[in-house]
């Protein structure tokens, strides 16, 4: 028998926990709020500090019991497709962590895009896998990483027979999706799990109008972050499975190994509250959600000087779908920084962004934003495009010429791990063509990395980095981020 869906299991535990008014003898030592600090009471308010207990509290029967999770689990597999999910209290980042030990070993190959989240560097530090990347093309216009291409996958996959398993990341963070299907069938005939990091999708399986999910797909794992997008609570994320590919046993284990031995019931809460309100309303929410999106990208796209990323995206190599609630918008036309657009808006007309790089903004439109507040963002941007553009500015194209001249990978000379452990010195740039790099060194625009721990630093690389430096742009990942120095192994 299906589950209701619209059962809240351990919403509902977490509430009676709260009326049954328990003396607590456990963790945490504020007390249910009892001798909270007055600054903490302000900011959290006795409804919450009444239920800031970790699971083992006595939200469950016992104190050793697990059962009302594994069901509140249960009702998130049948909703999002899998044989098993996991509530996760560290983030997609802790459900990377858990996917990488259970599928690779010290050694083994596994296939990644080479924009990975971080989370999957650190998860090759711990397991000792060698990464084998697919490499994205970038877009020329908006400087930001496309998705990873289904015969690029197919190519990887051929070339290394002994990989443990195929990562893709989809959708991207301005919301692009390779063709999953395609790269699940690949991975499939050559007998290897595929795993999508679907952070940024925790929404599109309850949606028709939205991407396809990784699920649907024929993915044999998933990891999306339902604090992101959808009413989860900041740090939730759930891990989901499909038996066959992926041992379940050893998935369980290393969650285990990867999470907090004391997780918060709000958090396991709001999952249970997300998941419920997504299976039973997801379409609807989702539907009003791309109405406003798609109207404020027209509208934006009206202004003088201001683009709105949309579906002219999809003519982009690789990319196989569009997320309209993703809104990746620049003024670049207009001589401003992404940096620079967000402090206005932040500034001048209290709106807060997602996110900002040197070339773009981007903003998540959810069913929690009305009219209103689109109306209230469009509005402020053509304030300032009308304010801007009386006052004739050179563009701005900060690292624009650098997108197309990337230097080519050169070789894992040393696995992650090992470049991780090894001795290492921090040398001036240009003595490091030739050496391994200690380090990640990821310049923004695009957010592709340049060099990983392990690879060999070639001149190319070197140049590229003092350019990139020269040109101001913001890097990610070493040491030094002025990039006058980078670690090497000794
Ligand atoms: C593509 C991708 N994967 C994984 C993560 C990690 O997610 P979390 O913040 O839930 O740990 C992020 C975070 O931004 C991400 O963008």
């Amino acid at each position: 028998m299906p589950h209701d869906q619209q059962e809240t299991p351990y919403l509902d535990a977490v509430l009676r926990y709260r009326r049954a008014g328990y003396t607590p003898f456990h963790t945490p030592g504020h007390k249910l709020g009892k001798g909270a600090p007055e600054g903490l009471r302000e900011l959290l308010g006795d409804p919450c500090l009444r239920v800031d207990i970790a699971m083992a509290g006595g939200v469950e029967d016992t104190r050793e019991s697990t059962h009302l999770i594994r069901l509140a689990e249960d009702y998130a597999a049948e909703a999002w497709g899998a044989d098993r999910c996991w509530f996760l209290v560290n983030g997609s980042t802790s459900g990377i962590h858990s996917l990488v030990l259970t599928l690779c070993g010290p050694g083994d190959e596994v296939i990644i895009p080479r924009n990975a989240h971080k989370s999957m560097l650190a998860g090759l530090i711990f397991s000792g896998a060698v990464p084998v990347y697919l490499e994205p093309e970038v877009d020329p216009l908006w400087g930001i990483p496309l998705t990873v291409s289904a015969e690029a996958a197919q190519r990887a996959l051929a070339e290394h027979p002994a990989a443990k398993a195929i990562f893709v990341t989809s959708p991207t963070y301005n919301g692009l999706g390779t063709d999953l299907a395609a790269v699940a069938d690949a991975a499939h005939a050559a007998g290897v799990p595929f795993v999508t990091d679907q952070a940024w999708g925790p929404h599109l399986r309850f949606c028709p109008e939205l991407p396809v999910d990784a699920m649907t797909a024929g993915a044999d794992a998933a990891v999306v972050s339902t604090h992101k997008l959808i009413s989860g609570i900041t740090q939730t994320s759930v891990l989901m499975a499909r038996a066959g590919r992926t041992n379940l046993a050893r998935l369980d284990s290393m969650v285990a190994m990867t999470q907090s031995t004391s997780p918060q019931v709000l958090m396991y809460a709001s999952i249970d509250a997300a998941r419920q309100q997504m299976a039973t309303r997801g379409a609807d929410l989702w539907r009003g959600a791309i109405e406003q999106a798609q109207w404020a990208r027209h509208e934006l796209n009206g202004l003088p000087g201001i683009r709105c990323l949309g579906e002219e995206a999809l003519l982009r190599k690789g990319v196989a779908s569009f997320d309209p609630t993703r809104l990746t918008i620049s003024s670049r036309d207009l001589g401003h920084t992404g940096h620079e657009l967000e402090t206005v808006l932040r500034d001048d007309y209290r709106i807060a962004v997602e996110a900002a790089d040197p070339l773009n903004i981007v903003l998540n439109v959810t069913y929690g934003d009305s009219h209103a507040d689109l109306e209230r963002l469009v509005a402020a941007l053509r304030d300032y495009a009308g304010r801007r553009s009386r006052r004739a500015v050179g563009a701005s194209a900060v690292g624009t010429g650098l997108l197309g001249h990337t230097p080519a990978f050169t070789r894992q000379a040393l696995s992650p791990r090992e470049a991780f452990f090894a001795p290492s010195e921090a040398l001036p740039l240009v003595e490091c063509a030739t050496r391994v790099s200690a380090e990640m060194v990821t310049p923004y625009p695009p957010g592709i990395p340049i060099l990983g721990p392990g690879e060999e630093i070639s001149p190319q690389i070197v140049a590229y980095l003092e350019e990139a430096s020269a040109a101001g742009l913001k890097v990610h990942g070493p040491e030094d981020r002025a990039l006058r120095t980078l670690r090497v192994v000794t």
